[in-house]
């Protein structure tokens, strides 16, 4: 019986909530360290937090699904943030958006089948005088063309194969 409980638990989880001295009150943080740990939110991870911190299991998946920032996939390899606010909006955001979704295969919010590319949508990266924007793996990028983006994935994906 141990060692399927062991099995069941998710250890990064345990010493997060250990380190938060396992208080419901540390929720959030402990699911945002958590989600770094692994890049997303687990079923494992979860389960284990639910409980170290003597909470349900009802109530963080609640906690989960009301904040958007929180993942509960794993993410793709290189993630493509496309601005669609006004300013982007002006200069042919939604054109390089439906290039991107048709390029990767994937609607905006997916990871193409390959689980090499995540497209999302943002509103707003700060860069709005040259637009269109774009943030590729957490790089900011602006006067994006369909043409430019797709080089500068190409050059993710090149880089992360040879790695
Ligand atoms: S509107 Fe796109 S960066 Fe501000």
């Amino acid at each position: 019986m141990t060692a399927l409980i062991n099995k069941l638990e998710h250890e990064g989880a345990r010493a997060i909530c250990g380190r938060h001295n396992n208080k419901p009150d540390a929720l959030l943080e402990i699911l945002h360290e958590a989600q770094e740990f692994d890049g997303y939110l687990g079923d494992q991870a979860l389960r284990t937090i639910a409980e170290a911190l003597n909470i349900s299991r009802a109530e963080i998946h609640g906690v989960v699904s009301f904040y958007h920032d929180y993942r509960r996939e794993p993410p793709a390899r290189h993630v493509i943030k496309l601005c669609r606010a006004e300013a982007c909006q002006a200069v042919g955001s939604e054109a390089l958006a439906a290039h991107a979704e048709e390029k990767w295969k994937t609607p905006t919010g997916g990871i193409s089948a390959d689980q090499k590319i995540g497209l999302e949508a943002v509103y707003c990266l700060g860069n709005c005088a040259l637009g269109p924007a774009a943030m590729i793996d957490g790089e900011l990028y602006g006067r994006i063309t369909p043409g430019r983006l797709e080089a500068l994935v190409a050059e993710r994906l090149d880089k992360s194969e040879r790695e």
